[in-house]
């Protein structure tokens, strides 16, 4: 008996560290989501930050039924339209038109999949 209580003890601690670390994994891709795209997409991922309408196209909307599904079609959109860019130097251009300063950053495999599980589950959220 005592050893079973020991044992569901330590499933109650471990699942308490999982917790944790997927919340601590959600800070990291929530700050690099806010640092790095929030300016265009908008905290709601909705196309409403403050540079959405200054490009040409202007920041889609990524809570669409549409993108759920270009989303669920094919998971590594998020992470394929940071490493390849696909619309040319269109962010870039824009960001330099408008004054603002993005710092270089030196991706890590690990920021790829906590940006790409932040807006998944930000734009999941959204009905
Ligand atoms: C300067 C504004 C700007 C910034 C900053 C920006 N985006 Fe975008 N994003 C756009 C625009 C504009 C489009 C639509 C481009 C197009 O249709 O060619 C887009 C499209 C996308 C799409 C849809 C791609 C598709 O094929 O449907 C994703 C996903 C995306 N951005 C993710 C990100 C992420 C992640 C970041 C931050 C690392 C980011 N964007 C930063 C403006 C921006």
């Amino acid at each position: 008996m005592r050893k079973k209580t020991v044992f569901i003890a330590s499933l109650a601690v471990l699942s308490l560290i999982q917790t944790s670390l997927a919340f601590a994994d959600n800070v990291n891709g929530k700050n690099l989501y806010l640092q790095r795209c929030a300016m265009c997409h908008g905290a709601d991922i909705k196309g409403t930050g403050p540079l959405a309408t200054k490009s040409n196209p202007p920041t889609p909307d990524l809570t669409t039924t549409a993108f759920k599904k270009r989303l669920s079609d094919y998971p590594g959109v998020i992470v394929s339209s940071i490493i390849l860019r696909p619309n040319g130097d269109l962010i870039p251009r824009t960001l330099r038109e408008n004054g603002v300063k993005v710092a270089p950053y030196a991706w890590q495999v690990k920021d790829f999949r906590d940006l790409n599980q932040y807006m998944s589950s930000v734009i999941s959220r959204n009905r």
